[in-house]
């Protein structure tokens, strides 16, 4: 069976909320392992076939957990090409952080990625839950049909 790591932060619970919507998608396909998380080692990303980072924006920024994160898998040599990759994240006003992941994950690490980022504002309403459960369908789906 397929693999995804929802990976996430969040402290006011706002992405955490899009990371349990687009998790069960995901999961309502039968076809995919979900594992959800709030940290991982660097080493077990490449466990994985599609990561889903789940990141608020603050300060302009992404969390800086992540940051290094990517540092160090990029340090170590990490392989994580043609994986698949997707970023979502709460925002107040500028919501650069899942754009800044992506970008990571597609020039960085050569992953195949699905772009727009999923942001909503603030806390994110039944339309914005709805467009994270779709996503995470899509990705299990996008797995299924990749050899
Ligand atoms: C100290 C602080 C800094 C923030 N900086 C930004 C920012 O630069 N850009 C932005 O779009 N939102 C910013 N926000 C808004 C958060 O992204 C927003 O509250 C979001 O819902 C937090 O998500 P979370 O509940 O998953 O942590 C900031 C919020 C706080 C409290």
């Amino acid at each position: 069976m397929k693999k995804l790591l929802v990976l996430y932060y969040s402290r006011s619970g706002n992405t955490e909320k899009m990371a349990k919507a687009l998790a069960e998608g995901a999961q309502s396909s039968g076809n995919v392992e979900v594992q959800y998380s709030y940290h991982v080692d660097a080493d077990d990303l490449a466990l994985f076939d599609a990561l889903a980072v789940g990141a608020p924006t603050y300060n302009h920024a992404m969390p800086v957990d992540f940051k290094n994160l990517f540092e160090e898998a990029g340090a170590k040599g990490l392989n994580l090409k043609g994986k698949l990759g997707v970023a979502f994240g709460s925002y107040g006003w500028s919501g650069e952080a899942p754009k800044l992941v992506l970008e990571i994950l597609k020039n960085r690490f050569e992953m195949q990625i699905i772009e727009p980022p999923l942001l909503a504002k603030y806390t994110p309403d039944q339309n914005a839950l709805a467009a994270c459960n779709d996503l995470g369908k899509k990705i299990s789906e996008t797995l299924m049909n990749t050899p």
